[in-house]
């Protein structure tokens, strides 16, 4: 007998470009992916990544911002969507609104974001400009489940890139972008595998443990020498 493996059902949120949400579309084609993606939903009618999910073959769906009095309205408008289709876990994907703390706690511990830098540094805006001012030789990017605080909650993977010298904060976002589409696919992955546990401590710090952790831990140098 053939038994198909049930794989976790994913709602995409975007705003714009969703060249994450193309890679994460992408990946959940393999047979072998724990995830699908049933429901691109954007807050923007004219997000590029809206006719892109379409061209694979993904529902899209809007809910526009500026048709809601308020913020909460929104968001019990986006919250309904996904649960029309059957979502269990949402990944924001260059999704540019801030959550409330109704939708968070609605999703929480399902509810995941990537973030172009290696947080806790440089939460908020403009990363790669503020890499770049400090001198930092690694940044990259961080794939973390969502809490109430922005750009905060617990780390499920992190890709880390060289910044040169003669670097731009162009060039370092169009590099760190690089190694987001191969982050996001590979965190959601294990999300959905159920291999990710989120671990409470006592001072109220939330990290998680991934289980069956492989490949050789080796070291990033930058400059190589
Ligand atoms: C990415 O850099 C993501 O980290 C940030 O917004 C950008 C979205 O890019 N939150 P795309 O829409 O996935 O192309």
């Amino acid at each position: 007998m053939v038994t198909t493996k049930r794989r976790r059902r994913v709602g995409v949120v975007i705003s714009g470009s969703g060249s994450n949400m193309t890679e994460l579309i992408s990946a959940a084609g393999a047979a072998d992916y724990p995830a699908q993606i049933v429901v691109v939903v954007s807050n923007r009618p004219d997000a590029p990544g809206l006719a892109k999910a379409a061209a694979s073959g993904v529902p899209t769906a809007i809910v526009d911002h500026r048709a809601f009095a308020d913020r909460q309205a929104f968001e019990i408008a986006l919250h309904a969507e996904l649960v029309r289709y059957d979502v269990e876990t949402v990944c924001l994907a260059g999704f540019m609104r801030l959550l409330t703390p109704w939708f968070i706690a609605a999703w929480r511990d399902q509810l995941i974001n990537i973030h172009p830098a290696l947080l806790p540094l440089y939460p908020g805006l403009d990363t790669h400009a503020r890499a770049l001012a400090d001198g930092v030789k690694l940044h990259g990017c961080t794939v973390h489940f969502v809490r109430e605080e922005t750009d905060t909650g617990p780390i499920i993977g992190q890709a880390a890139v060289p910044v040169l010298s003669s670097d731009t904060p162009q060039t370092l976002a169009d590099r760190v972008l690089a190694a987001e589409h191969r982050l996001y696919p590979t965190a959601l992955a294990m999300v959905a595998a159920d291999r990710v546990q989120i671990l409470q401590h006592d001072d109220g710090r939330e990290t998680t443990r991934i289980d069956g952790e492989y490949g050789q831990p080796g070291m990033l140098f930058w400059p190589a020498g």
